[in-house]
């Protein structure tokens, strides 16, 4: 099949690479010609495992093009994988799928295309496929299909995800465009779920949202165990055997974060709340997980009473660890925090550096290394779960430190060894 992806961030750069390794022609679309200039010279703007080679391998099946027209010349199918950013009531900023939607209207009247069928793989609220048809139907008047096929990747593992996914979604109200989206995934071994537009497009929030409701879930008895003495991480040991509860997303912390759960859920709840609903468990699952950033804010001022001139090292900037990503990072949240009250910020991350120096202020010292960043701290914060923090050298550390303060936001170190090195030791609920 001829494939179009518009928007060639994770989504569309990991769904692009995927479909040319499933035998399908793709051409890759982006606004943002610098993006599409390096992708053309073989460099990859975004850090996603195996992603390079991919790409790569499958190169003369897939071509880059910052222009519309070409993109709707060269496929049948058209991807929408642009971004859909949170507006500031929560919503979700619709405003780049619209103008998608609107020109690739107006390139099927000019091109003169013969039943093109556009795919939702953006995350986006339930109405948005049919508003879409009514977008596209403004220029064209010939037959189309809007079929959505949300994307369930997770950054780090992204690529691995595209070609093995656990289910594939297919939501259409036009059936036949519904079985010809399910044929682009002819050769993936998964359950294939053909629904209506509106359920497909709700399947995606209700993942998130129910996702980010474990999180909180398991940070608030986080917080009861630290209150009556209980050990939230062999709580959630104990409790994710059982297959009806199971043991992912179980690890208490400080909240989720990253470009999806924030958004997804705010989304989720925004759009309930204009439809007349009142999702009232969204409502304490977000209000927990900003309680979660705060609480770690509070560790440190707990031991340190007063942060002004107080220097701290932040390890970790990404919003989980193996990604180069930061958006909506707890660890950025928390220096903003501890910036307030006058603390010096060192911060290190062995892969999102340079994304985190552009969300920064200038106050904010970036450094090479874990152990060069403790050098007179009064406090570490572990923000990202990197598994390269457990295996740095924490007795030199120790022994360079002002005061020997951890606090573990992601309960990544072993509290014994800790204390036995003489820090003293917080983690989260344990
Ligand atoms: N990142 C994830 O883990 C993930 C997972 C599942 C679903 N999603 C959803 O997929 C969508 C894309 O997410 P992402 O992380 O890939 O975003 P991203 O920010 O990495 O990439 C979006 C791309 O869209 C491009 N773009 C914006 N407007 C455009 C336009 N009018 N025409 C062409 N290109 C345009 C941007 O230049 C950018 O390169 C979002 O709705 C997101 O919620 C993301």
């Amino acid at each position: 099949m001829r494939l179009s992806i518009i928007g060639a961030g994770y989504v569309g750069l990991v769904s692009g690479a995927a479909f040319a390794e499933f035998g399908h022609d793709v051409i890759i679309m982006d606004i943002d010609r610098e993006r599409i200039a390096k992708l053309q010279r073989g460099i990859v703007p975004i850090h996603e495992p195996g992603l390079d080679r991919l790409l790569d391998k499958n190169s003369d099946r897939i071509s880059y093009t910052s222009n519309m027209e070409e993109a709707v010349r060269e496929a049948d199918i058209h991807f929408i994988c642009v971004w859909t950013p949170p507006l500031e009531d929560g919503s979700a900023d619709l405003s780049a799928v619209r103008a998608v939607a609107r020109e690739l209207g107006k390139q099927f009247v000019k091109l003169k295309v013969k039943t093109p069928i556009i795919v939702t793989k953006s995350t986006v609220p339930v109405g948005t496929g049919v508003a879409i048809q009514r977008l596209v139907r403004q220029s064209y008047k010939g037959d189309f299909s809007v079929v959505s096929n949300p994307e369930f990747l997770r950054e780090s593992q992204a690529v691995a995800d595209m070609l093995r996914p656990d289910r594939i979604v297919v939501g259409s109200n036009d059936p036949d465009a519904a079985k010809t989206i399910a044929g682009v995934y002819h050769d993936v071994n998964a359950p294939i779920i053909m629904t209506d537009l509106a359920t497909a497009e709700m399947i995606k929030y209700a993942a998130n949202a129910f996702l980010a409701t474990k999180i909180s879930f398991i940070n608030e008895v986080a917080n009861i165990c630290e209150i009556v003495g209980a050990d939230v991480e062999r709580v959630a040991e104990g409790i994710g055997h059982d297959p009806r509860i199971g043991k992912a997303f179980l690890k208490a912390g400080m909240g989720y974060g990253g470009s999806c759960f924030p958004k997804d859920v705010r989304a989720l709840h925004q759009f309930s709340n204009a439809s007349g609903y009142d999702f009232k468990l969204l409502k304490s699952v977000i209000e927990v997980n900003e309680q979660q950033r705060q609480m770690i804010v509070d560790k440190v001022n707990k031991h340190l009473k007063i942060l002004n001139g107080k220097n701290i090292l932040v390890l970790g900037l990404a919003f989980k660890a193996h990604t180069d990503d930061v958006r909506e990072s707890g660890a950025l949240d928390i220096i903003e925090r501890l910036q307030i009250q006058g603390a010096n910020i060192t911060a290190f991350d062995p892969l999102a550096l340079l994304n985190a120096k552009k969300k920064l202020n200038d106050l904010v010292i970036l450094v090479g290394n874990a152990h060069e960043g403790a050098v007179g701290a009064d406090a570490i914060i572990v923000a990202t779960e990197w598994p390269d923090f457990k295996e740095l050298d924490w007795e030199r550390i120790q022994s360079v430190m002002r005061k020997p303060l951890i606090i573990d936001g992601r309960n990544l170190l072993d509290p014994s060894e800790m204390r036995k090195l003489k820090f003293i030791y917080e983690g989260v609920g344990r």
